[in-house]
């Protein structure tokens, strides 16, 4: 069966010394009282080869914030998959909607991310989801679509059953508006029902599809409830222990 997961995206926060600090103290947390889903920090780059050897890899995984698209070479200023993997990450978060739109991340790009990613035995955790204007269109399906299919939906269902999704609505990205239970499920059951379409109900049963945007340990029980919610990509309530356990503590 599918995992329930939380994870936290620290995305261009904390420095090296608060980022540690901010690891140890979940750590210590999480030993104490077992959570009872995955719970994955994802950190900034410079982080990663100090904080995995830090956490409890049973309670925590690692990941990174993103990937190069290239195996290795003259990129000035890029970091690669296998470099991500050689400190001990076992994720990587691609697609993440800041990066589609401040970075000009294509889905062919995001398609190469994707395959090196996996080729270095790292667990994408895909972004999709849709800007306001689209929601207000109606158009939320269709979009999600096109970001699963354009950049996903050429691999093997082995590959894809290895792939982690976040559905996080660009609206509500740090803005403090959560979709409603309601608006979650219905696109959750929809992007699942697009994967059983491509790789069979067995595989979309199996896909983590987890929900991000203005989520919150207040919100996190009602979220996570639905069926087709399995967890939570959190920003900026993953940056504080409380509230991030607050989250975690949902699936208690
Ligand atoms: P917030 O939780 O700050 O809205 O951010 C969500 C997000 O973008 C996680 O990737």
């Amino acid at each position: 069966m599918r995992k329930n997961i939380v994870a936290g995206n620290w995305k261009m926060n904390k420095n090296l010394q608060e980022g540690i600090a901010l690891a140890k103290e979940l750590n210590e947390i999480l030993v104490a009282d077992k959570p009872n889903c995955d719970v994955v920090i994802c950190t900034p780059f410079i982080h990663l080869a100090s904080v995995t050897p830090l956490v409890d890899a049973t309670v925590i995984g690692v990941g990174a914030e993103n990937c190069a698209d290239k195996v290795s070479g003259a990129y000035t200023g890029e970091v690669s998959a296998e470099m991500i993997s050689s400190t001990g990450a076992k994720y990587v978060i691609l697609g993440h909607s800041e990066r589609r739109a401040y970075y000009h991340e294509t889905f062919e790009i995001l398609k190469e991310k994707v395959k090196l990613a996996l080729a270095n035995g790292l667990t994408p955790i895909f972004c999709i989801g849709e800007v306001l204007e689209e929601r207000e269109a109606g158009k939320q399906n269709e979009v999600v679509y096109a970001q699963l299919a354009g950049s996903l939906y050429d691999l093997s269902a082995e590959d894809f059953s290895k792939i982690i999704l976040a559905y996080e609505p660009v609206w509500a990205i740090g803005t403090g508006k959560t979709a409603t239970a309601e608006q979650a499920q219905e696109i959750h059951a929809y992007i699942r029902s697009t994967i059983a379409e491509k790789y069979g109900k067995e595989v979309a049963e199996n896909t983590s599809i987890l929900y991000g945007g203005s989520c919150k340990p207040s919100n996190a029980k009602e979220l996570f409830a639905n069926q087709d919610v399995d967890g939570g990509l959190i920003g900026g309530a993953a940056l504080k222990v409380a509230d991030f356990k607050g989250i975690i503590d949902a699936f208690k």
